[in-house]
């Protein structure tokens, strides 16, 4: 086989192993990436669980029994290697992690902001929505986007109590209230988004070539602008 060849094989359902939701997952799970980000993954019980969960946000079909079995078998045929152990170097400075679980799963936290009141936000940006955690208390605030689909992404403060948002899957910057959780949202010109939008999904072309047969014009579906 020419090495041109061989480097773009990509692996084929052959690849996978056999498994009750094998059939499922060749059928839904390589319409926007091949399976070589399944078979190159190295994840523990939840994670899987956390990345099929993403999948399904992103946009994967599965009801949820089959999100079930898909999670079962993924975790059966690809169980957790043995990964480096971080190596703890003495030193003078003390440093500890707090970690807080986001509401909502497979949300895909992005772009953590501190504000001057003590308050952390954050992006969930495959679950449409901002969040606001009080460190003091652990509590978690999250704010629904009206706009479907807005892949909300970088966060600013403006000084004012106003959290400032770029939505990059729905091409707005947008900009919340959070006494009255109003967005305004302020449209950028339509090709803001990508150059050669695609595909049914707003996500089925992010990170990869899209594949998906209904790739065509007349699929672009973007979701309805506002006026203010
Ligand atoms: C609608 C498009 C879409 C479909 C359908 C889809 N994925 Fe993905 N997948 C993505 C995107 C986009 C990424 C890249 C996300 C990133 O890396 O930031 C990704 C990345 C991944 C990764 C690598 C990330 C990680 O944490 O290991 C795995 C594994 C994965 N997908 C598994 C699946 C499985 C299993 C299915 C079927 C249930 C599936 N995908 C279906 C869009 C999709």
């Amino acid at each position: 086989m020419p090495v041109a060849a061989a480097q773009d094989a990509k692996p084929a359902a052959l690849d996978l192993p056999e498994g009750a939701a094998k059939s499922v997952v060749v059928a839904q799970c390589t319409g926007c990436h091949d399976l070589s980000r399944i078979l190159n993954a190295n994840h523990s019980a939840g994670e899987w669980r956390n990345v099929v969960t993403m999948m399904v946000a992103a946009g994967a079909r599965l009801s949820p029994a089959e999100k079930d079995a898909v999670a079962r078998y993924l975790i059966e045929s690809f169980p957790e290697r043995a990964k480096p152990h971080p190596v703890v170097i003495a030193g003078q400075v003390q440093v500890s992690f707090r970690e807080w679980e986001v509401p909502t799963p497979g949300a895909r936290p992005h772009d953590p902001l501190a504000t001057p009141d003590g308050a952390l936000w954050y992006t969930g940006q495959m679950a449409n929505v901002l969040g606001r955690l009080d460190p003091s208390t652990g509590a978690i605030k999250e704010y629904q986007l009206k706009t479907p689909a807005s892949g909300p992404h970088g966060l600013v403060d403006d000084g004012a109590g106003h959290i400032w948002f770029t939505a990059n899957f729905a091409g707005y910057i947008g900009e919340l209230d959070p006494k009255s959780g109003e967005v305004k949202e302020y449209q950028l010109p339509g090709a803001a988004r990508d150059l050669t939008p695609c595909c049914s999904t707003v996500m089925a072309c992010f990170g990869s070539p899209c594949k998906t047969p209904t790739c065509s014009a007349a699929s672009i579906r973007r979701p309805a602008r506002s006026s203010s």
